[in-house]
């Protein structure tokens, strides 16, 4: 793919007019004329198009790199992860859990800044997970922070605050699937919960959903996304089922122009949405057997937990080290996407130690060599055995991790001037090996990265 047209690339949406300009401007250019007629120039009322709100939004979210989800509703107290209410309690019984929920040590100013302080620059945050919990203040049920416990705070609120005050960006989770709801049509998950399967009646459960992203959309200022997740629950080949969702992000859009829709669906992007989501896997690998689709042209984002789970869970404390949560940054930031990296805070509303001293290790990394990953751009070469790489204008970062020599092979197709150490600037022999180039380091490293700066021609 011509650089040109990858700098572009989060800026357009698949099918848009601008898409195909662009595409017939590239086939020109790299004289591919055979492939024309391959082109299709039609228009179609039903594509997308983004608002230049909707773009800005793109831009800046594709220059962050890195955010952090944050897993929290009752679903904490029982310190088991955020799918308890699946396996086995009814919901009748799981919902009383809610009177008891007084996270005492929550403080949003804390929360942020120890996630900013990690270098993130979003938080994406659950306001209603499957169990149904509104995690804000809803005027459609009781079943929420405000009404529903002694606690009587809208945490959503002073988040919400607290992220415009540090200049921090807010996404928001939301889940398409309910377990409580007799009106939720049952689908692939939460069968035992005691739900009235007779009951359901998509249209009740839709309008509540929209109006509930109403209120999110109205009340907590602007919100960056919305990101969904549920979808899967209606297997497209068992149970076919329309979610009605060209409707629900128009209103999205509409609401708050800048706000972009990401849906964590493990599908190609549809229509309509502005960021396309790999759970547990970096783009293009499949690793956790949820990531089969095919990488996209919109902002990427891979989401992944720094244990095992994204709810507090009191027997995982299986943390990824430091080492290997900034190595999986400066992966994800190598194939040009953003690292989402979960934490779930404990019922008390505290974050776990063990998390707090990760973004406290991210954070320094992350401030002596943000310059090569935040605003920059997927390397021009896929990831290598030795690592991978990310560049901004003529500059080339090579991210050296997992090195067998100290001779760096950098694939064919790169041309490069002269090199130096990130860290002292000290000057890095380079040869050329055919068409390769070889970068020469005076022994094999063994840093966590190990970075080169590069100036291409
Ligand atoms: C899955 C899970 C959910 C979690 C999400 C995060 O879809 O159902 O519990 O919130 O992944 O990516």
């Amino acid at each position: 793919m011509p650089p040109s047209w990858e700098r572009h690339r989060y800026l357009i949406s698949d099918k848009s007019l601008h898409y195909r300009l662009m595409k017939f401007i590239d086939i020109i250019k790299s004289g591919l004329f055979s492939l024309l007629p391959l082109c299709t120039f039609g228009s179609n009322a039903a594509d997308y198009v983004p608002t230049p709100e909707v773009l800005e939004s793109r831009r800046q979210f594709a220059d962050d790199r890195f955010g952090i989800f944050l897993h929290w509703g009752i679903y904490s107290m029982f310190g088991q992860g955020e799918w308890y209410l699946n396996y086995g309690p009814k919901a009748e019984e799981y919902m009383k859990a809610a009177n008891g929920f007084y996270p005492a040590d929550f403080n949003a100013a804390e929360w942020v800044a120890a996630i900013k302080d990690a270098g993130a620059k979003y938080i994406c945050i659950t306001t209603r997970h499957h169990d149904g919990f509104s995690m804000f203040d809803t005027a459609e049920n009781d079943y929420n922070i405000v009404d529903g416990t002694p606690f009587k705070r809208d945490i959503l609120k002073e988040l919400s605050e607290e992220c415009r005050k540090q200049g921090i960006a807010l996404h928001l989770y939301y889940s398409h699937l309910d377990w409580v709801r007799d009106d939720y049509p049952q689908g692939r998950t939460g069968h035992d919960t005691g739900r009235d399967a007779s009951k359901a009646d998509w249209d009740s459960y839709y309008g509540f959903m929209n109006r509930q992203l109403t209120e999110l959309l109205t009340n907590y200022g602007p919100i960056r996304a919305i990101w969904f997740d549920g979808w899967w629950d209606h297997d497209e080949d068992k149970t076919p089922f329309d979610w009605h969702l060209p409707e629900q992000y128009e209103m999205i859009h509409r609401l708050q122009p800048a706000c972009m829709v990401a849906n964590n669906h493990h599908q190609s992007p549809f229509e309509g949405e502005d960021i396309q989501i790999f759970e547990r896997d970096l783009p293009g690998e499949n690793t956790a057997g949820l990531s089969g689709q095919e990488v996209s042209r919109l902002p990427l984002e891979t989401c992944n937990t720094m244990n095992g789970m994204w709810g507090y869970k009191i027997m995982d404390q299986n943390y990824k080290d430091a080492r290997t949560l900034i190595r999986y940054l400066v992966k994800a930031a190598g194939m040009g996407a953003n690292l989402l990296l979960n934490i779930g805070p404990q019922p008390s509303g505290a974050l776990p130690a063990t998390a707090l001293s990760r973004l406290k290790d991210m954070g320094e990394w992350l401030r002596a060599n943000g310059e090569t990953i935040y605003a920059t751009e997927a390397g021009p070469f896929p990831a290598q055995s030795w690592g991978t790489s990310t560049r901004k204008g003529n500059k080339l970062f090579l991210h050296v991790m997992t090195p067998e020599t100290n001779a760096i092979l950098i694939p064919e197709g790169v041309n490069i001037r002269k090199a130096k150490t990130f860290e002292s600037g000290k000057p890095v022999k380079i040869s050329r090996a055919g068409k390769n180039t070889v970068v020469h380091l005076d022994s094999i490293p063994d840093a966590t990265d190990f970075i080169i700066e590069c100036e291409t021609y």
